[in-house]
């Protein structure tokens, strides 16, 4: 009793052998219907025909018999089967139930829960691994985010610049009508587009006064470097562009490559007018914070020789009505500083 109980319920917790058990039961019954039919068809031809068939006739008959029972069999079983494939094809609850209450499709009926359980448990490994893959992204972000404050961080006026910058880069790029993932990318671009500062020296990012020529040519470096931090990082090399070539400008003035027009990606262009709208419109050590309205006539003027004018042009439409906000960030700067950079420029 213990063995048939223990084989009951193996069988039970095992489907693949339930299975097994209802397609031999099958085999029997198209071996026992094909053998019924081909006897009969026997049966009728010796008692109807006169006179009694040769036996070349009796072997054709045979063989019409149980040709024409396989044939039966054979669209009996395509027509289930087609029913099971459109059913897990179409994926819809409403079918696989229909088929599974079905008393004449057990075998079947035992497929379609098994199939669904399958379908569930990748299902559920997918959004475990999809939520995994949201939080690593998530904290990737975070850490951009704390890399680009220590960088603005580093001098009291640019406190705030990479986020101010990667929220504009963002706007402008939907503005534009990106659409959501290169929007993303370009805002943590932007959000990183200084990271290479963290390669030049204290006493250059933090001098207040005008940078000689030297230690102009020491800065412009920040570009390669910051590209040269991201590269390695698989997740980040899409970000390149738009560290290494926002100081690039449309008439090949710019730096670190003097790349032309179509030759500057759009994610650097984009970068590159957020970035100097955001420098004039916050106080810096040497001019005060602009008017939101100047700037943006300052770029349209450089725009087709500097900047791009389709990114301008929707940075302007974002300030002009209203839909970004500009934040003029008050650093404390004092007048003796303002008084001795005014006398050096
Ligand atoms: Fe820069």
């Amino acid at each position: 009793m213990q063995n048939v109980g223990s084989r009951a319920s193996w069988q039970s917790t095992v489907p693949g052998t339930r299975i097994r058990w209802r397609v031999f039961a099958r085999f029997l019954a198209i071996f026992a219907a094909t053998t019924t039919i081909t006897v009969l068809a026997m049966l009728v031809a010796q008692r109807m025909l006169r006179p009694v068939p040769a036996g070349w006739a009796v072997v054709f008959i045979e063989l019409v018999g149980s040709g024409t029972a396989a044939l039966l069999m054979t669209m009996w079983l395509h027509r289930r089967i087609q029913r099971l494939v459109h059913a897990i094809q179409s994926g819809l609850p409403a079918r696989e139930n229909e088929i599974s209450t079905d008393p004449s499709d057990d075998l079947f009926a035992e497929v379609i829960p098994t199939w669904r359980n399958a379908v569930k448990t990748m299902q559920d490994r997918g959004q475990e691994k999809n939520e995994e893959a949201r939080g690593h992204y998530e904290t990737l972000k975070d850490l951009m985010r704390m890399i680009a404050k220590a960088v603005d961080e580093r001098t009291a006026y640019l406190r705030g610049h990479s986020e101010r910058v990667a929220a504009y880069a963002a706007a402008i790029a939907w503005k534009m009508g990106l659409d959501e993932e290169r929007v993303e990318r370009i805002r943590l671009a932007a959000l990183l587009h200084d990271i290479g500062c963290l390669g030049i020296e204290d006493y250059l990012v933090m001098k207040t006064a005008p940078l000689t020529p030297e230690e102009f040519e020491i800065v412009k470096a920040h570009t390669v470097k910051g590209a040269a931090i991201l590269r390695p990082i698989t997740m980040l090399q899409d970000l390149v562009p738009g560290v290494e070539l926002h100081h690039e400008s449309l008439d090949g003035m710019g730096y670190p490559y003097g790349l032309k027009g179509d030759q500057i990606p759009l994610m650097a262009r984009v970068v590159a007018v957020a970035d100097s709208f955001d420098a004039m419109t916050t106080p810096r050590p040497y001019q005060a914070a602009m008017n939101a309205d100047y700037v943006l006539d300052i770029l349209l003027r450089l725009s087709g020789t500097r900047y791009d004018p389709t990114v301008v042009r929707a940075l302007a439409e974002l300030v002009t009505t209203g839909a970004l906000e500009v934040k003029n960030v008050r650093t404390p700067v004092s007048f003796r500083m303002r008084k001795q950079v005014a006398e050096l420029v």
